[in-house]
């Protein structure tokens, strides 16, 4: 049986979007399908300002250039993280400080962050919510920002949909960023989306979305042409990608729900599986909402290894996730160097298995199965 990690999209309403923007001319001028996202998106960010971007990358590097303005030099991130939370902030010419990872959330540990990163010129922590996790430890780590002054960014990346005390995660920082690429359960192809609450940048991040041009006033008639005003760059997602996500928004709940009972069935069995001394499964996996990765952390990176090599001679593709950041060749020509042991063992200890909608139960019992027989087979 092939159990492939990701598939390709199933769409429903896509063909009738695209249809109606090749079409309807008003559509296709007023850019619809970014409109249609945008008013389903809002209601989940109250009072925040939002954009679609063509990345979350791009998001990111929106982030980067509003904190510019901070005056301050450095950037806290977590080292088990993807290479575009980094890469963002970096070329805008902050320092970045590297925080090791906690082996039960995957996300970033915030002891570290508070007790040994934090300093008077940190500009903003960055929080990566790992599968859409988050704990009280994070909201210790909002009340710290906001008691002193530090910018708090959430690098929402893999959290689409996921609320943490009846609020949807994105609505805790200063600012939040998605990412709608097609490795993601809700999709645009590629895409991101910037969710903004502090207002004074509303209108800096408005100008820089635009090429640093007074577009929108234009668009709302308050001036004869858009001129270039600002910094910029072209960061909007495109028409085609909007209504691809337009689609992935309106099967939103039947997705959801979906990856959450698959995910809830794995769980179950690899909980009954009797192997703990071959794998830990993080905490993060056993929330009930969770819906977008699950993974195992091998107590060895050769049983990893060997694991991955077999489930894929049985046709299961299993595959490993970032790769600690702070151990990068790029960051050690340019970071001060600290022993990370947790981000370095989740880059070389951890396998995420196959998460998708088109899979069944009985898929899951064979990866599973598979798996047993993978480390009941380790040399
Ligand atoms: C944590 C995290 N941040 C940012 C990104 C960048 O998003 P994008 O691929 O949409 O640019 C990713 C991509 O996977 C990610 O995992």
């Amino acid at each position: 049986m092939d159990v492939k990690f990701n598939k390709n999209p199933n769409v429903q309403f896509f063909q009738q979007h695209l249809q109606e923007l090749l079409t309807d001319y008003n559509s296709f001028r007023q850019k619809k399908a970014s409109e249609l996202c945008l008013s389903m998106l809002q209601p989940l960010f109250k009072e925040r300002h939002l954009w679609l971007t063509h990345s979350g990358t791009a998001a990111l590097e929106m982030v980067a250039e509003l904190l510019l303005q901070s005056g301050k030099s450095e950037i806290i991130v977590p080292s088990f993280c993807f290479v575009s939370t980094a890469v963002a902030f970096q070329n805008k010419g902050f320092q970045l400080r590297f925080a090791e990872a906690d082996p039960q959330t995957l996300s970033a540990s915030v002891p570290d962050m508070l007790n040994n990163l934090i300093n008077e010129n940190t500009a903003a922590v960055v929080w990566m919510h790992y599968a859409g996790t988050t704990t009280p430890a994070f909201m210790e780590l909002v009340n710290y920002c906001r008691a002193n002054e530090i910018f708090l960014i959430e690098d929402a990346a893999l959290g689409f949909g996921r609320t943490f005390d009846n609020q949807a995660i994105g609505n805790f920082g200063d600012a939040a960023i998605f990412s709608f690429d097609i490795t993601k359960p809700i999709s645009a192809i590629q895409g991101g989306l910037l969710v903004v609450q502090n207002k004074n940048w509303f209108k800096q991040a408005d100008t820089y979305y635009h090429i640093g041009t007074n577009r929108s006033a234009f668009e709302k008639g308050e001036v004869a042409n858009y001129q270039w005003v600002s910094l910029g760059s072209k960061c909007q997602m495109n028409e085609l990608n909007a209504a691809f996500l337009l689609d992935d928004l309106q099967n939103y709940s039947s997705k959801i729900t979906r990856l959450q009972q698959l995910s809830r069935y794995y769980v179950q069995g690899l909980k009954e599986l009797q192997l703990k001394h071959a794998f830990d499964l993080p905490s993060v996996f056993e929330h009930p909402d969770n819906h977008h990765v699950v993974g195992l952390l091998f107590t060895t990176a050769e049983l990893a290894q060997h694991v991955q090599k077999q489930m894929q001679q049985s046709g299961i593709e299993v595959f490993s996730h970032y790769q600690a950041l702070h151990a990068a060749p790029f960051a050690l020509q340019n970071q001060q160097q600290r022993s990370l042991p947790v981000a370095q063992k989740l880059s070389t200890n951890y396998l995420r298995l196959p998460l998708h909608e088109d899979l069944s139960f009985t898929h899951i019992d064979f990866v599973i199965e598979m798996l047993k027989q993978a480390i009941l087979n380790a040399p």
